[in-house]
């Protein structure tokens, strides 16, 4: 009998950025009445609505702001600009009611400089606090303690002049990195996991994880001769440490006095044993972690091929797969596939490789529109990561500009002037537009997520890669039959050619019903068979075999 999926294996997850999802006081920053205002966008339970199962909130604790919320200044509350922890509760209420669940960010590794426990700990050699953070002493000759590179440039290590040594940030000078090593420091954090799920949060999305633990010895990071910047040196010491594993393992079991909350990981996709490691035993670490390969992969069925291949085989029996193409890190996956062809296809496209793999899909704010990177001027950047490396990273503002709801002067995102500028094509690509229009982007979100939701083969069947005939032609299949009831097999057809391909499928014949092209409107059904079949350029279908 196959075990009914539990609620975060099926769930759309929508991450809100909040900074950027709607302004509800002409601040030009987003907040958190502005997104309940929004909520019946993300489900109101009819057929005109996206369909989220549940949201991913990025950071909105107190924070300076210098990483954008990723430093946080106080884990148990709301920064003002944001709203309130009273906020906060009407939405988790406001949510719960439209069947929405609230996931939390949670940063782990690091702090704000600004958060009490730092200052205390930089206050004092002899503070309880001091221990929970890194400090060390300096070589001789005034060198740092050790080589390492932060992964947002420069060194690792930092000299706090008060107290006279230096402290360890694997990413800005301003987030000192935590010590995992000290107990009172981890029962302070699980006091905060728990302080969050009483307040009827069901998940967090844990940021960074693999930083958690150093080698404390400090030894240097040996150098890769040729490579620059954060990739010029192995990190050996300082991350991917047993005691992230460790501490991973604690979290679960903490997480387990509760119902139905889901734990999904971030890792760097070098860390040992790849970001399936903090699957750990496939059930003592995390339910799903984040694997970026596909997020990073060019447009090019081989590539896929292999990456879903190699990302489901990663998956320990127990762990449970999730689907993501963009978040506020990354350049927008329409202009990462897009790029050389046709940006609006191959995002059609990549929207039923989202919602037809095996895994939980996670949306960012706006892909579903085919929102694009903001073409933005040095000064209206804000990211110190993006200042940094501009103009020759696109960095990650140009990916978090305000989402787009209607053609208004601000998009309806705000009264007031936003905080990064509103993307030029605001007026064509925006809700109110895109829910009019049978053929747009929205509409073929909003219809596939329906599909998927209704279809047990999408949601649970195991994934079967199928040869096409076709070097261009991604073809796989979720498998139904296996399941309890059995479900129709569903086939999943890509074209990543910018020319019409013809493809067949080794095997006795099967036939089956088109249930969608992403080059149609949405109700086709029109029969279709294994032994020869064309795909327009950059197109995809969904098959419902019988
Ligand atoms: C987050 C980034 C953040 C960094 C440091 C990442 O994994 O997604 O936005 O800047 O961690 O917290």
């Amino acid at each position: 009998m196959t075990a009914l999926p539990v609620w975060w294996q099926k769930a759309i997850v929508y991450q809100i950025y909040p900074w950027s999802f709607q302004d509800s006081n002409g601040d030009g920053i987003g907040d958190i009445p502005g997104i309940i205002s929004r909520l019946d966008y993300l489900n109101d339970g009819t057929e005109q609505s996206l369909g989220v199962d549940a949201i991913w909130l990025s950071p909105i604790y107190p924070s300076p702001m210098v990483d954008f919320g990723y430093d946080v200044a106080d884990y148990c509350n709301v920064d003002s600009r944001f709203g309130t922890l009273a906020d906060f509760d009407r939405l988790v209420t406001e949510a719960r009611q439209r069947g929405i669940r609230i996931i939390m960010d949670l940063v782990l590794n690091h702090t704000s400089d600004q958060h009490p426990w730092f200052q205390k700990a930089r206050a004092s050699r002899s503070a309880p606090e001091r221990d929970w953070y890194y400090w060390a002493d300096g070589k001789d000759c005034w060198r740092r303690p050790s080589n390492w590179n932060a992964r947002f440039g420069g060194s690792s290590w930092s000299w706090d002049s008060f107290s006279r040594q230096y402290y360890l940030h694997s990413f800005l000078p301003s987030q000192p990195d935590l010590n995992w090593g000290n107990p009172a420091l981890r029962a302070t954090m699980f006091d905060v996991v728990r302080f969050w799920l009483d307040r009827g949060v069901q998940g967090f999305r844990l940021d960074a994880i693999n930083w958690l633990g150093k080698d404390v010895r400090w030894p240097d990071n040996p150098i890769r001769l040729g490579w620059r910047g954060y990739t010029r040196q192995t990190h050996l010491y300082d991350r991917d440490q047993p005691l992230a594993h460790e501490v991973m393992r604690e979290l679960r079991s903490v997480i387990s006095a509760y119902r139905d909350v889901v734990l999904v990981g971030e890792a760097s996709a070098d860390t040992v044993g790849g970001p399936a490691a903090f699957y750990g035993n496939g059930s003592d670490e995390l339910h799903t972690v984040f694997d970026f390969r596909l997020l990073k992969s060019p447009w090019q069925a081989d590539r896929f091929r292999t990456v879903i291949s190699a990302a489901e085989q990663a998956v320990p029996s127990g762990g449970w797969p999730s689907i993501v193409l963009s978040n506020h890190d990354q350049s927008r996956h329409i202009d990462r596939y897009g790029h050389g062809g046709d940006a609006g296809r191959r995002a059609r496209a990549a929207a039923v490789l989202l919602f037809g793999l095996r895994g939980t899909s996670f949306l960012y704010y706006g892909e579903e529109l085919g929102m694009r990177n903001g073409t933005l001027r040095y000064r209206d950047l804000r990211d110190p990561y993006t200042k940094r490396f501009w103009p020759f990273r696109v960095g990650r503002d140009p990916a978090r500009t305000p989402m787009q709801w209607d053609a208004s002067a601000q998009a309806g995102f705000t009264n007031g002037r936003p905080w990064l500028p509103v993307s030029d094509n605001a007026s064509m690509v925006n809700v109110e537009w895109e829910s009019k229009d049978p053929l747009s982007l929205l509409t073929l979100y909003r219809h596939l997520i329906r599909m998927r939701k209704s279809t047990p083969a999408l949601l649970m069947g195991s994934y079967i890669a199928m040869e096409s005939g076709n070097p261009h032609c991604l073809v796989f299949m979720r498998t139904g039959k296996e399941l309890t009831p059995p479900d129709s097999d569903m086939l999943v057809a890509v074209n990543f050619a910018a020319r019409t391909v013809t493809c067949f499928l080794a095997g006795p014949e099967r036939t089956g019903r088109q249930l969608l092209s992403t080059h149609q409107r949405n109700t086709d059904r029109r029969p279709w068979t294994s032994g020869r079949f064309d795909l327009q350029p950059d197109e995809a279908i969904i098959v419902s075999l019988t």
